[in-house]
């Protein structure tokens, strides 16, 4: 109906004037998804957390983890996480079971902090050479 009324005002027969507009619609729909991705696309490569996992894991990193690693990961006593090239696997060995002298084992973490952590570390890139 009222597709119909705003089809005549556009000077439309009204006999295909409702799909004359739907199509103007799905268009305008097209657009609106193309901008919303080209955002998307423009915000991902900022790397920082975004996700509410990748924050959490970025607040228990602070807390547990940066007081050897630093802050930004870029490493002080611990070497640097940054763009690390380990297995999920490996990462999750490293801060169940830690590493004797070296980096302690955080037992009580429970699955989903570790996975926190390790999808904040994976936001963060190497540095440029
Ligand atoms: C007491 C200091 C200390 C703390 C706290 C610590 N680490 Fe470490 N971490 C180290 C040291 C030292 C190494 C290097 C060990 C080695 O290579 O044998 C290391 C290594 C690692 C590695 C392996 C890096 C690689 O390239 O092989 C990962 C991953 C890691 N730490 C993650 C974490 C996370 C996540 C936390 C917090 C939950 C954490 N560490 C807390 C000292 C620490």
């Amino acid at each position: 109906m009222s597709s119909n009324v705003i089809g005549e005002r556009l000077g439309l027969r009204r006999g295909d004037s409702g799909s004359v507009f739907r199509k103007v619609l799905t268009a305008l729909a097209i657009v609106t998804l193309f901008l919303q991705s080209a955002t998307a696309a423009e915000t991902s490569s900022v790397d920082a957390p975004k996700t509410e996992k990748e924050k959490r894991g970025q607040k228990l990193f602070a807390r547990l983890c940066a007081e050897c690693h630093a802050d930004d990961a870029s490493g002080d006593e611990g070497p640097d996480l940054r763009g690390l090239d380990l297995s999920d696997q490996k990462i999750r060995k490293m801060i169940m079971q830690g590493r004797k002298g070296e980096m302690p084992a955080f037992k009580k973490l429970d699955d989903e902090a570790i996975t926190s952590l390790i999808s904040y570390l994976r936001t963060l890139k190497e540095p440029e050479k």
